[in-house]
């Protein structure tokens, strides 16, 4: 489980002044990955056309390169803009599974200024119900700080 005080302040500290969206996606992905034993997959899908995201910084296996926003717990949390806390993958209509020992995911939109989609933070673990609602509030507050002025 992550001491999310130290990792948080770790990468706010690491991330300081930093305005390169892709520089910062993958420092985040490297320092959430090592954090937790939880996590076994990374990273960012960033938003690169109308309804579309493809593959940013990530850590763990190859992750499929593209997402239309129709599909998948990544399409989801683009098109609602709304933190995807999945318990059990098997049962998320449309899940897609990168790789089949994940069992449980946590998605979460990036948004920067004036609430302009950037991409989203998935997080996958081969833990069934892994990720809980601190989980969600605390990386959703880091992504907030990190993102939201750009
Ligand atoms: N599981 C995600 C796809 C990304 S791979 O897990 C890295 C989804 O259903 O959108």
């Amino acid at each position: 489980m992550s001491d999310y005080d130290d990792m948080t302040a770790r990468i706010r500290a690491l991330c300081e002044g930093e305005t390169d969206e892709v520089a910062l996606m993958a420092t985040l992905a490297c320092e959430l990955h090592q954090s937790d034993d939880r996590f076994d997959w990374t990273g960012f899908y960033r938003v690169v056309g109308p309804e579309l995201l493809k593959i940013g910084p990530y850590q763990g296996g190859h992750g499929c390169l593209v997402i239309p926003f129709a599909r998948g717990v990544c399409g989801a949390a683009a098109r609602t803009r709304q933190t995807q806390l999945v318990a059990d993958v098997e049962d998320f209509p449309g899940h897609i599974a990168c790789s089949s020992s994940t069992r449980s995911e946590i998605v979460l939109p990036v948004l920067g200024k004036d609430d302009r989609l950037i991409g989203v933070l998935d997080i996958d673990s081969n833990q069934p119900d892994a990720f809980d609602q601190r989980d969600a509030d605390v990386l959703a507050g880091l992504l907030k700080d990190i993102f939201g002025h750009l």
